[in-house]
């Protein structure tokens, strides 16, 4: 997702030997993690041969880890997709879901988050896509791995999962110069304790309701209070400092979609709008800190948190996800049990 104001551009580092590689080790040692989940050893980053994809899958960042293009600066100008750009969206989708899809089978206990990397990034590159987060302003690895506490942005690495974790896995491809931006929560083992239940499930409602809403002329500011009222009703919190996002042959741009009630001029929903809706929610204080990393956003209280994404594409009549589920898919308890709409969610038209 999204960084509020804009994705934080890494400064230089000083690298992984000298003083600066020993002061960061120091910060790794010295961090007071909030919750159960630690930093682990990561196994370098994948590098990928650009002969193995076609060079209108491989983004401006692969190599220099900067994207090209920036959003329009003002927040309520919104690019309209044409049909065409709008096919390949289509695909892009479909193979974010069956990355998320494959990647997310393999989550079990005692299996580390980076098994699932390695799963997802080998299906992104079997079917001819780049996995997006893949050195997107130097992230390290090919998915995101969000475990219990972890709001977003977990660095898949050598921890096994155990049973009772809950995983949110984060799958983004780009194909054909487009994103696709996927992530569903993922229980390990057979159970998860009532708490945590009831949390997956308030956060996958309150995203449906969201998603429902989605119609052309309505404003994108709207989203963010229909979250937030339904999440705080039953106790729970919404994450500030983390969007929804534009997508497209940019990765994130406008309309920015806030999660908690706003009066933002970010825009109204015109048709061929495609953007994310990825509300993370929490069962104790939605504040975060940041890991060493860089990148491991964490709750404050080390509370556990959820989250889910769809892109969403705005058509005459309703809203779709470019990123749904698909007859044969597995379909999820919060799912069959949900308030808003049962079994998979195909999308809202009139
Ligand atoms: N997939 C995330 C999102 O929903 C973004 C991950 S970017 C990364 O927007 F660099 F952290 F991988
Ligand atoms: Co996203
Ligand atoms: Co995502």
């Amino acid at each position: 997702m999204n960084k509020k104001k804009s994705i934080k551009k890494k400064t230089t580092t000083t690298g992984a030997t000298g003083f600066g590689g020993a002061l960061s080790k120091l910060k790794e040692k010295t961090f007071d993690y909030t919750g159960t989940i630690t930093a682990h050893p990561q196994t370098p980053q994948q590098t990928i041969p650009p002969s193995l994809l076609p060079p209108t899958s491989i983004p401006s960042y692969a190599s220099t880890s900067i994207p090209a293009a920036t959003p329009p600066v003002l927040p309520w100008v919104i690019e309209r997709k044409d049909k065409e750009t709008i096919l390949k969206m289509e695909r892009a989708g479909k193979l974010a879901r069956q990355c998320l899809e494959v990647g997310g089978a393999a989550i079990k206990p005692g299996v580390t988050t980076e098994e699932i990397d390695r799963i997802v990034h080998q299906e992104c590159l079997s079917n001819g896509a780049y996995p997006s987060p893949l050195n997107y302003h130097g992230f390290p690895k090919s998915c995101c791995t969000s475990v219990n506490e972890v709001i977003c942005h977990g660095i898949p690495d050598a921890r096994p999962l155990q049973s009772g974790d809950i995983v949110n896995l984060d799958v983004t491809v780009f194909k054909d110069g487009v994103h696709g931006d996927c992530s569903e929560m993922f229980v390990v083992g057979e159970e998860t304790d009532t708490a945590s239940q009831e949390l997956i499930q308030v956060t996958y409602d309150c995203w449906l309701k969201a998603m429902e809403f989605c119609r052309p002329g309505r404003a994108y500011s709207d989203i963010g209070g229909i979250i937030e009222e339904y999440v705080s009703a039953r106790g729970f919190s919404t994450v500030r400092a983390f969007c929804g996002h534009g997508i497209g042959s940019v990765f994130h741009t406008n309309p920015n979609v806030l999660h908690y009630k706003n009066s933002e001029p970010n825009g109204k929903m015109e048709p061929g709008h495609t953007f994310t809706i990825e509300p993370m929610i929490c069962a104790g204080t939605q504040k975060h800190v940041t890991w060493p990393d860089k990148w491991t956003a964490a709750t404050k209280d080390g509370g556990r948190t959820a989250q889910f994404e769809h892109t969403l594409l705005i058509e005459e009549n309703g809203v779709r996800p470019l990123t749904g589920k698909r007859e044969g898919d597995r379909v999820q308890w919060w799912e069959e049990r949900s308030e808003v709409h049962k079994g998979i969610w195909t999308g809202s038209f009139d």
